[in-house]
């Protein structure tokens, strides 16, 4: 079939609910547009299916574990088949927290203090913490996942020690980090172009999966953030170099805490959400892109060897 372009969705990932969000929401912008689309559960056995299907080209719509880290753009690098979004290297740097992070602090891009904890580690933890003059409240999340699965805002010692042994044993690595106070502030880099920023106001005690997905968490979102013209340029620049430096193509979103005047880099994400309501499509509406075209773009942007 000419023009078919197949949209990889669920996975293995925790995730995977609100990767079938995304793919259902990007098929249907793609058959907007006049594509032929056919979805994939990406597990099991669907290499062999791509490879039979011959597509113009693959729509990624899976988040997380394996779909995100740079495994399924091995499988598709290999097949030689065009995908969305970014290639092996910079889809796994971004999606471990603590590679890229390293990336991002020697670009001079400003992150929470933080440390790599590891299974094997040995020593006390809250006397570590206090050496590398971290003080509570102190975050703990696993290195690779998203949809703030495993984040942990820890108020003192006691929920420090509840948590992080189960988190330790779920994830193998762990991050250890200072809380920054402040505003949740995001920012979705299309091409070599930074769109805008919005500020997220959560009413839960975090930006966690709750305030990210139920409507009924009443999460605010303010388009554009409110925050000076200066600032708002500062961030967008931000997040281009994010982009940038490690090596992303397509769209990517960049989180941010924005505290005493300054912005602290979370991470990247290379697959962003994409439903209707995700912030990226937020973002290019108020723009002026409408949904089915940055889809679209997506495709059109989409190759091997990148
Ligand atoms: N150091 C921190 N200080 C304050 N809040 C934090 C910190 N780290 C994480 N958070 C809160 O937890 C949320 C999720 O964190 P983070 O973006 O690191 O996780 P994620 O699971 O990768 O999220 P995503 O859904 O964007 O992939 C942040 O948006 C923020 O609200
Ligand atoms: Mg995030």
């Amino acid at each position: 079939m000419k023009n078919l372009i197949v949209v990889l969705v669920g996975g293995l990932s925790g995730e995977r609910e609100i990767s079938f969000l995304t793919g259902k929401a990007c098929s249907l912008a793609l058959k907007k547009k006049g594509y032929s689309v056919i979805s994939i559960d990406a597990k099991g056995n669907f290499g062999e299916k791509l490879k039979k299907l011959k597509p113009k080209a693959i729509f990624n719509a899976l988040h997380g574990k394996y779909g995100e880290d740079g495994f399924v753009q091995s499988l598709l690098e290999g097949f030689k088949i065009p995908y969305t979004h970014s290639g092996v290297f910079a889809s796994s740097l971004a999606m471990d927290k603590a590679m890229s992070r390293l990336i991002f602090r020697k670009n001079d891009l400003k992150t929470p203090k933080y440390f790599l904890l590891h299974k094997n580690h040995e020593g006390n933890l809250v006397k570590k913490i206090k050496k590398k003059k971290i003080k509570f409240p102190v975050v703990i999340k696993p290195v690779n996942e998203g949809s703030s699965l495993g984040v942990h805002i820890c108020k003192n010692k006691i929920k420090l020690k509840n948590k992080y042994k189960k988190l330790l044993k779920d994830y193998g690595r762990i991050l250890v980090e200072e809380y920054i106070p402040g505003r949740e502030i995001q920012v979705a880099v299309m091409g070599d172009k930074a769109l805008g920023a919005i500020e997220l106001v959560p009413k839960r005690q975090f930006y966690d999966y709750k305030a990210k997905y139920s409507s009924k968490a009443c999460t605010k979102h303010i388009m554009p953030a409110p925050i000076s013209s200066n600032k708002y340029r500062e961030v967008l620049n931000l997040a281009k170099k994010a982009h940038s430096v490690l090596g992303c193509r397509g769209i990517t979103r960049s989180d941010f805490r924005f505290f005493r005047n300054q912005f602290y880099l979370l991470e990247l994400n290379t697959q962003p959400g994409m439903t209707q309501l995700s912030l990226v499509p937020e973002i290019a509406g108020y723009c002026g892109i409408k949904f089915e075209d940055m889809v679209a773009w997506m495709i059109e942007d989409a190759s091997y060897n990148r």
